[in-house]
């Protein structure tokens, strides 16, 4: 039986769940390929990784360039992330004709294209299954099973440490960094947790869905990114209130005006199947023209889970090793890389959207009547309102507006004049909201 040596770069938490699902479903691999996929070398600088993967008969190496270049190596798993070596290791890796699969987003959403590019040229397949939503299969959803279809949309929950955050502060009043402590010691979060909170890391993903949703190049630098460390805790209760959750979503959308490209704390309404998805499970909702609104939802970090992503690339390359005819090869960016499409990415001031309010405001007569004439004269529509009552011997008083959908730069003039008014104190705060199966 022809045997594939998989080397891999990396034993942390996706490269141990790697090791461990290949061995303990190594016969049920064999009969889904006809193969014996065999962990032959792995690379690490933690000395007890050494140890520890040597025991399970693992050639165990520190210096990761040497199972790229070892010719017995098929398959080269880069689990280092990171932009810099790993790059340096995926390029290399394709120059000696090898395959690469890799789980690594921000590689894929900064220097795909040039990565895609040199694997074409050599022939050899780069597999990114795990670098979006961890397990589940949703690259291979867009790319083969949606192949029918023009997708307008994907909205994504694609960043579970944010999920997971939103979820605990929303159901036990958690504190921010408590709860992001939490994650991190369960192995969701990455490395620097500022790409988790600030929007980063679902950015990367966004860029990948984007690309093979829409046949368009990567553009990571085109994504607008807002994070969730600035989303407050009466935002949380307030759209609560109104039947709304508060979700990071990833949104990608192709409009007849441009491409929108955006990440950013958003209301959906708690009847959305998106809404309800809590804690660190991810969710990705495309709308095809043919099929209409598909919904995939799983585990998006975690060893195991995005191992079996791992594994499943895996599995997809050795069954193409020593088939000589390449023509049915699924393009790496789900359309023909000379067919990529080059329309824009529009502006975040462009994007049609509707919007949450909230406005502190005087306890006074003809307050309310000074922000609706406001939203009126920009034209506006009002499509719910609430007036908290002032607390505490404080004098203002809390105004949550939600929005019909207008120009996102015709919403922040109506808000700086609305921050013009003498009733108003501080900044108003904007939230996005959206309704994604539409
Ligand atoms: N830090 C990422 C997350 C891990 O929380 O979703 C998976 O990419």
């Amino acid at each position: 039986m022809d045997l594939v040596n998989i080397g891999i770069l990396g034993l942390g938490t996706v490269g141990g769940g790697t090791a461990a699902v290949l061995s303990r479903n190594a016969e049920d691999i064999t009969r889904r390929t006809g193969k014996t996929i065999q962990v032959t070398m792995a690379a690490d600088k933690d000395p007890s990784k050494i140890e520890e993967f040597s025991q399970l008969g693992i050639k165990v190496v520190d210096d990761a360039l040497a199972i790229v270049q070892d010719p017995e190596i098929d398959i080269v798993v880069e689990l280092i992330g990171g932009y810099t070596i790993a790059k340096e290791l995926v390029l290399e890796a394709i120059k000696k004709g090898k395959h690469v699969v890799t789980a690594n987003k921000a590689l894929i959403a900064t220097s795909g294209n040039e990565i895609f590019a040199a694997a074409a040229e050599k022939n050899v397949t780069v597999a990114y299954e795990a670098s979006v939503a961890g397990g589940i299969p949703v690259i291979k959803a867009i790319r083969e099973g949606l192949a029918a279809n023009k997708i307008s949309s994907v909205a994504g929950i694609i960043n579970g440490t944010g999920n997971f955050i939103l979820t605990e502060m929303r159901d036990k009043g958690s504190d921010f960094a408590d709860v992001l402590k939490q994650a991190q010691e369960l192995g969701y979060a990455e490395a620097d947790p500022t790409f988790d909170v600030e929007g980063i890391d679902a950015a990367h993903k966004l860029t990948i869905l984007a690309s093979i949703a829409f046949g368009i190049p990567l553009q990571f630098d085109k994504v607008y990114t807002q994070g969730i460390s600035t989303v407050q805790i009466d935002d949380v209760n307030y759209a609560e209130e109104l039947g709304y959750s508060i979700k990071h979503l990833g949104i990608a959308k192709k409009t007849e005006t441009g491409i929108e490209l955006r990440v950013h704390p958003t209301l959906l309404s708690k009847k959305e199947l998106l809404a309800n998805v809590n804690g660190v499970m991810n969710a990705v909702l495309t709308l095809g023209d043919a099929v209409g609104p598909t919904m995939y939802y799983g585990a998006g970090a975690g060893s195991e889970p995005t191992a079996s992503a791992v594994v499943a690339d895996i599995i997809d390359i050795a069954r193409t090793i020593n088939v000589t005819d390449t023509t049915s090869k699924v393009p790496a960016l789900a359309f023909d890389i000379n067919t990529l499409d080059s329309t824009d990415v529009k502006s975040i001031y462009n994007i049609d959207t509707a919007y949450y309010l909230r406005v502190s405001a005087m306890d006074r007569p003809g307050v309310m009547a000074d922000i609706t004439k406001v939203l009126g004269d920009h034209d506006i529509s009002i499509e719910a309102m609430i007036q908290k009552e002032a607390t505490n011997g404080d004098s203002n008083a809390d105004i949550i507006i939600l929005t019909t959908s207008t120009i996102e730069s015709n919403m922040l003039d109506a808000i700086s004049a609305i921050e013009e008014l003498d009733t108003i104190s501080g900044e108003v705060v904007m939230l996005r909201v959206e309704n994604p199966d539409k």
